[in-house]
């Protein structure tokens, strides 16, 4: 029961990113303390040597520069030992091409998980999709070390990593500019502003020029790309 328990455990949205010590490709890690004052992207993949991790591990290795020029340290996992991470990825290095994409190094650390430990704290593991192989899970830890957001996809489906680094802009935009971010929100996008919390704020949001309000409980605002990504790239 503790055991399938321990399977089931699930982080939340604004809970402490569980703790853990793991070993990677890149040396030692002590996860979130090693990463705070960044944003950290701890992601897990179901299996090294499968195709479509592999299609995912060289789009993020490729996008790993802009990933850290927004402040973001990327950090994989899967249920392989380490001497198996080590193969693969000189295997992707080597022979791999892929969309245009050849000679790619992954330089961030890929976690070796072969007893499960981080992959149960995390709830990677979703028993009735796979007992021995992570979901592919995508947790946002903001500097402080606390989960942001949470995002978990099928075995057989490959993340979307444009939304991946639309979210962790999103996330670093409303804690900027205190505001939230509507639909398929993108930089240079209007923003939205809180619901007004009395009858005064409400009546000054209608009559400010500034704001667009389509009824009192919805205004936007203009907020400038430059600006946005002026803040963020600069934080670093
Ligand atoms: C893959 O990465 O290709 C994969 C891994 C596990 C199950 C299905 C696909």
């Amino acid at each position: 029961m503790e055991n399938q328990d321990q399977v089931m455990s699930m982080p939340r949205i604004g809970d402490p990113a569980p703790e853990f010590r793991a070993v990677t490709t890149q040396g030692e890690i002590n996860f979130p303390s090693d990463y705070i004052g960044k944003w950290a992207i701890l992601f897990s993949h179901p299996a090294d040597f499968t195709p479509v991790c592999t299609s995912e591990f060289m789009t993020f290795a490729h996008l790993e520069k802009q990933f850290n020029d927004a402040n973001c340290e990327l950090i994989g996992l899967s249920i392989d030992g380490l001497y198996s991470h080590i193969a693969w990825l000189r295997t992707i290095k080597e022979k791999i091409e892929y969309k245009g994409m050849k000679d790619i190094e992954v330089t961030f650390p890929l976690i070796e998980d072969i007893k499960m430990d981080v992959a149960k704290k995390y709830g990677m593991i979703q028993p009735n999709e796979d007992s021995t192989k992570a979901v592919r899970a995508v947790f946002f830890v903001d500097p402080r070390g606390i989960i942001r957001t949470i995002i978990y996809y099928p075995l057989s489906l490959g993340r979307n990593f444009d939304e991946l680094y639309r979210v962790l802009i999103a996330l670093q935009t409303a804690d900027e500019f205190g505001i939230a971010t509507p639909a398929d929100w993108r930089p240079g996008d209007d923003v939205i502003i809180g619901p007004a919390g009395s009858c005064g704020t409400a009546k000054e949001r209608m009559e400010d020029g500034d704001i667009d309000c389509k009824d009192w409980f919805f205004c936007t605002k203009k907020l400038d790309k430059d600006i946005v990504l002026d803040k963020i790239l600069k934080k670093k």
